[in-house]
């Protein structure tokens, strides 16, 4: 294969999420919910990997690699833990996180909110909740008014269509739970009040995010700093198998269409993908048992990513940043060969002339997957959660350098 070499400043990263790093994020929804009793969370998050305090070791290793930037998120439910308390302390935590990648060279991309919300939030109802538009755009007013100087680039919400994906893929309605009365119990909130991000049941909710999402473009627009903008969305490449052309299309409207269309303007849009989907006349089909997958059940498709990056350029006509792309196994041979080949569709996106700005993998560490705890393996780094210690492994090195080469 011909070597390809990738535009100038082009952004080369690796991913976190604050509730899956930093540990302790006590007054987030999350943490409620992880908590209660007969919880679907296979374990709490505890310290996770303690990234909170470990950031200036994990930034240094992250530059030390060959990566040029890193997209983390801050977390709402430390800045604001109780209605218009904003805590200093906090803000300022997340000024030396951006002064940390400064001194090393790293791009910060910061993500407003990622999947979890201050606990205070769900009393009112949370994403379901029009107040929660100005409460949103307020704390991302605080932030910015804080390090907006500092930042690289900015995510305001990340994949507000996830629900839409999940319900593709779980057995049984997660409203219709048990859990879910607990949890709204919990919040003090009836059952069709509980707005929790990460579970978008009702269409309001989509308009309530989508909202606020344009309430924060502007405000961090408005300074101080001069980052690009935009929300990152969770993409499945959806492919027809025999018969599921209509079904395929359907879903593509629901899942990604309704949401590319209305952030034409933005000044990017944050691509997600892991896998692909196949649509029969029936709905998904599964892949079948011999089918390599990752452990979270989805098959082995590194190509996923050229299709879903055409697709969002295609549809909201504005530049795209790979902001998640990647594989859980806990054989890393597996995840470097996806890297390759996914990397190879990125680069023939653009030699098509499509805009892909930049390639962030998920994760920068292995970490808490979620409702899944820290069974699956997203990594390029290894952590040991008794010692805390990093142990990057062979595709960290491998992404490493082509990052530092800015060729494949
Ligand atoms: C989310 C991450 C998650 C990853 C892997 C994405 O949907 O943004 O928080 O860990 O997928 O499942």
């Amino acid at each position: 294969m011909k070597e390809f070499i990738f535009p100038k400043d082009f952004l080369w990263g690796a991913s976190t999420a604050a509730h899956q790093v930093e540990g302790n994020n006590i007054n987030s929804e999350s943490w409620v919910l992880e908590h209660l009793p007969g919880t679907i969370y296979a374990e709490p998050s505890g310290d996770a990997i303690d990234h909170y305090h470990r950031y200036p070791e994990d930034i240094a290793l992250l530059a030390e690699l060959g990566f040029n930037a890193y997209r983390f998120s801050i977390e709402w439910a430390r800045i604001e833990p109780e209605e218009s308390e904003f805590s200093y302390a906090e803000l300022e935590h997340y000024r030396q996180m951006l002064a940390a990648c400064h001194e090393h060279g790293i791009k910060p991309m910061v993500t407003f909110h990622h999947f979890t919300s201050p606990r205070w939030l769900m009393r009112d109802g949370g994403w379901l909740d029009e107040k929660t538009l100005e409460r949103f755009a307020r704390y991302c007013e605080r932030a910015t008014k804080h390090f907006g100087d500092l930042i690289g680039a900015a995510c305001t919400v990340n994949e507000p269509n996830i629900s839409m994906l999940l319900s593709k893929m779980l057995p049984f309605k997660i409203d219709e739970t048990p859990f879910w009365d607990t949890a709204a119990q919990a919040f003090g909130v009836s059952h069709d009040r509980l707005g929790l991000f990460q579970f978008v049941t009702q269409p309001r909710m989509r308009e309530v995010i989508l909202a606020a999402h344009r309430r924060a473009f502007d405000v961090l627009h408005s300074g101080p700093g001069n980052f690009p903008v935009g929300l990152t969305l969770a993409l499945v490449d959806i492919q027809a198998a025999e018969g599921g052309e209509g079904k395929s299309a359907e879903f593509q409207r629901e899942q990604s269409d309704v949401y590319l269309e209305q952030l034409r303007g933005d000044d990017f849009v944050g691509v997600q993908t892991y896998s692909r989907m196949m649509l029969g006349p029936d709905g998904m089909v599964k892949p079948g048992d011999d089918v390599e997958k990752n452990q979270m059940g989805e098959e082995y498709y590194p190509e996923a990513i050229g299709g879903t990056i055409r697709h969002a350029a295609q549809v909201a006509g504005i530049p795209v940043i790979v902001t998640e792309n990647g594989f859980s196994s806990s054989d890393d041979s597996r995840r470097l060969e996806y890297f390759q080949r996914a990397l190879r569709s990125v680069a023939s996106a653009l030699e098509d002339g499509i805009d892909v700005r930049g390639y962030f993998c998920w994760s920068a560490m292995d970490n808490f997957e979620w409702v899944s705890g820290f069974g699956p393996q997203f990594g390029i780094i290894a952590v040991d959660r008794e010692t805390q210690q990093r142990i990057p492994k062979p595709s960290a090195y491998w992404l490493g350098n082509v990052a530092r080469r800015n060729r494949l």
